[in-house]
């Protein structure tokens, strides 16, 4: 069991545990004041494990309510939001109650963000079920719900009061979903922690989830300490992030996001090379990594396509859009170009 302090606008700990589910009502019952504990989950997850943590909830003498919505990010809208502002009016929820967003980051992101937005603001407890959420999208506070005219549009940066993380859960996820987790723990390696890295390429991470989920806790915890609002540092957690939201993008979503994210490692490792940004060129070994998780490293989309659909990204500031490259494995800068620099850096980086 590992416990990680955040310290932000708001301080809570991340209880890393095997088990911990059923303990999520003592978990809760520590950090707030609520007579009333509302679960929200997805529809597999609440499958899965909505009873124990209800069980749980109750036997820490909690009123207890369930909000359950279809899987996938298609939910992550205004629509459901909306929905689930309603259930906790109709339902009397005051604002001394919880919620409890038990899922993967779709849950988090929406729930979160009913809590930032319900009475103002009520506290809210991630217990993440996906190796995504528990090592970036429960800590930090980002909360969100997709527009029409992209993801994460409307949102808030509202903290949780506790992440409670219980990595027993994620021997259900289906191996893709776990896959595409993985492409953000690889980061955190390439991005910030070389010895982390090399771990990873010597240690099967399944076998290591506790050491491994702390790790990336941890790197997340300090860059939230220093730049809660994402204005500088926390950007370098895009690492591989405006390629890969282009190459979702550009696949209609049918290329997952830790696919996309991973072969926009490589390509933006191999183009910072390329272009002279770096003196080495860290993409060999970063793909050598993905392909020993199961995922991909290169796209046959085009320069062009991708660079159109990168300066669509919300990433983008004005004339300039902010990269993350590489400078060494472990060792990620940011770095500002003028939007006409991005196509000829991509077409590097796809260059044989
Ligand atoms: P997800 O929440 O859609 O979960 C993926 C699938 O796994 C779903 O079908 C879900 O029902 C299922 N699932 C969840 N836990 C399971 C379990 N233990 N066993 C079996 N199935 C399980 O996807 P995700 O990858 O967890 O999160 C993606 C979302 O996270 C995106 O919306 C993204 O924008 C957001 N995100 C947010 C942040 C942040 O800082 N807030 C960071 C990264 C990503
Ligand atoms: N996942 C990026 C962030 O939390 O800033």
């Amino acid at each position: 069991m590992q416990n990680i302090e955040v310290q932000a606008s708001r301080c809570y700990t991340v209880r890393i545990a095997a088990g911990a589910l059923s303990r999520a009502g003592a978990c809760v019952r520590e950090v707030t004041k609520a007579e009333t504990a509302v679960v929200v989950t997805d529809d597999i997850v609440n499958a899965l494990y909505g009873d124990r943590v209800m069980g749980s909830l109750q036997a820490e003498g909690f009123r207890t309510l369930r909000f359950v919505f279809p899987n996938g990010e298609a939910s992550k809208n205004l629509t459901v939001l909306r929905d689930l502002l309603e259930f906790l009016a109709e339902n009397h929820v005051t604002r001394s109650d919880c919620i409890v967003a038990l899922g993967g980051g779709v849950v988090g992101d929406l729930a979160g963000f009913a809590a930032a937005v319900y009475q103002r603001g009520i506290d809210f407890v991630q217990v993440p079920t996906t190796l995504l959420a528990c090592v970036d999208s429960s800590v930090g506070g980002k909360t969100a719900v997709d527009l029409t005219a992209g993801k994460n549009l409307a949102g808030a940066f509202y903290q949780p009061k506790a992440v409670l993380c219980d990595y027993e859960t994620l021997a259900t996820l289906p191996d893709a979903v776990f896959a595409d987790g993985m492409a953000e723990v690889i980061k955190y390696g390439a991005a910030f922690d070389r010895d982390f890295f090399d771990f990873l390429q010597s240690h099967d991470a399944r076998e290591n989830l506790e050491t491994v989920i702390a790790r990336c806790v941890e790197i997340k915890r300090d860059i939230v300490a220093e730049d809660e609002t994402d204005r500088g540092r926390r950007g370098l957690l895009n690492f591989g992030h405006t390629l890969g939201h282009a190459i979702e993008g550009c696949s209609g979503f049918s290329v997952s996001h830790g696919s996309a994210v991973g072969i926009g490692m490589v390509i933006m490792s191999r183009a910072a090379y390329r272009c002279g940004l770096t003196k080495t060129d860290c993409s060999e070994e970063i793909a050598a990594l993905l392909r020993q998780y199961g995922l991909p490293t290169a796209t046959d989309f085009s320069a062009q396509d991708l660079c159109e659909k990168a300066l669509s990204d919300k990433k983008r500031s004005g004339s300039h859009i902010t990269l993350v490259i590489p400078e060494t494995l472990g060792h990620c800068v940011l770095h500002t170009v003028e939007t006409a620099a991005l196509l000829p850096i991509i077409q590097k980086g796809l260059e044989a």
